[in-house]
């Protein structure tokens, strides 16, 4: 029976998306060396997990030897853009030496079908919003040039070895499994609808908001936030895309909504009846005012249909998680 591997599938948006492919009727092994990741989400999933890096080429090798992988679902990576600045041969190394093995091993194989996990963080600064796919991809840190050097690897991998692939440009991944299975537990924890809802808990004290004077209308950022079972349903449509013989492609994955900082707090105090404490800082450094994405190509060519675009349920299937990982625990 062919398998899916799914690679940093004990992580957040990872284990959201072997519980897709599990109802979608897909047979799955994970490959996490667990740096981040959690090892009882993928047990509880029930799916096959082995520890490990996709830096061992003699694992990768093992794998494709042991198991009939039909395709390859590539989520491991670090994701931290402050420390890509602090610390960029982490980066390139895990991202890109890390991804160019596990491809180069898969070519080895013969697996040819890769769905990859990129990012808004590539195109930079926007010139226009909503972003479109075709917009000019100038990455402002060396996390979202990792991500950008692979999806250029993937391209020549085509033209040379003819991998397919389909390449997803997330936007803010939110929101946990609307019935409690998995959710997200970055640790540290940099992502602020978790930060909010931890402040919510009393397991911070407050909520720092960088910026109140940018040109938005209330003067805080504003980003795109999808809802990561949504996210995890489109890796199913790439997937069967390509199985069905579809070319390498790109798709934004954003909600096509934008909420500012002060919106998401307002609501997650609506959500959690709690009250958050907010801290105003200065800008940071590389914060564009505003980031949403256009995630027309996905509904048009994939048929993909968000279910979750609502923040309040959101921010209620997140606080919910949050709830019972935190809180009960
Ligand atoms: N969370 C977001 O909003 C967001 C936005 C855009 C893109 N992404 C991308 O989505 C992917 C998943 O993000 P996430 O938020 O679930 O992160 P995560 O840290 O929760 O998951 C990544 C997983 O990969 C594992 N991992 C990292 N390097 C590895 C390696 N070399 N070998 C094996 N396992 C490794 C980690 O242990 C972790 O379990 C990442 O590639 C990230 O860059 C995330």
């Amino acid at each position: 029976m062919s398998i899916i591997l799914v690679t940093g599938g004990a992580g957040y948006i990872g284990s959201h998306a072997v519980l897709a492919l599990q109802q979608a009727g897909f047979n799955v092994v994970v490959l996490d060396n667990l740096v981040y990741g959690h090892r009882e989400l993928v047990e509880a999933l029930g799916a096959k997990l082995i520890v490990g890096d996709t830096s061992d080429r003699p694992l990768l090798d093992d794998i494709f030897s042991k198991f009939n992988v039909a395709a390859v679902m590539h989520f491991a990576a670090y994701a931290y853009v402050g420390e890509s600045v602090s610390d960029p041969a982490k980066y390139y190394r895990n991202n890109v030496q890390g991804t160019l093995t596990l491809l180069e091993s898969m070519i080895n194989a013969g697996v040819k079908q890769f769905v990859f996990s990129s990012t808004c963080a590539t195109y930079g600064v926007p010139k226009t919003v909503p972003i479109p796919e075709e917009h000019p991809q100038n990455p402002i840190n060396p996390y979202g040039a990792s991500k950008l050097m692979v999806e250029r690897i993937l391209s020549d991998f085509d033209a040379a070895y003819g991998l397919k692939s389909v390449c997803f440009r997330y936007f803010n991944a939110a929101g946990a499994d609307p019935e409690g299975r998995l959710g997200e537990d970055h640790n540290p924890e940099t992502h602020l609808i978790p930060l909010v809802l931890l402040a919510a808990l009393g397991k911070r004290d407050s909520v720092s908001v960088f910026g109140t004077d940018y040109p938005t209308p209330d003067g805080t950022c504003i980003r795109d936030y999808i809802h990561v079972t949504d996210l995890a349903n489109a890796h199913v449509l790439g997937l069967q895309y390509l199985l069905n013989g579809g070319k390498s492609s790109t798709f934004n994955l954003g909600n096509g909504n934008g909420f500012s900082v002060r919106e998401i707090i307002a609501a997650a105090r609506q959500v959690t009846g709690r009250e958050i404490q907010v801290v105003e800082s200065d800008r940071r450094a590389g914060d564009p005012p505003s980031l949403v994405g256009s995630s027309d190509q996905a509904r048009k060519i994939l048929g993909w249909q968000p279910q979750y675009a609502d923040l309040h349920q959101i921010l209620t299937h997140a606080w919910n998680w949050h709830l019972s990982r935190h809180q009960l625990s």
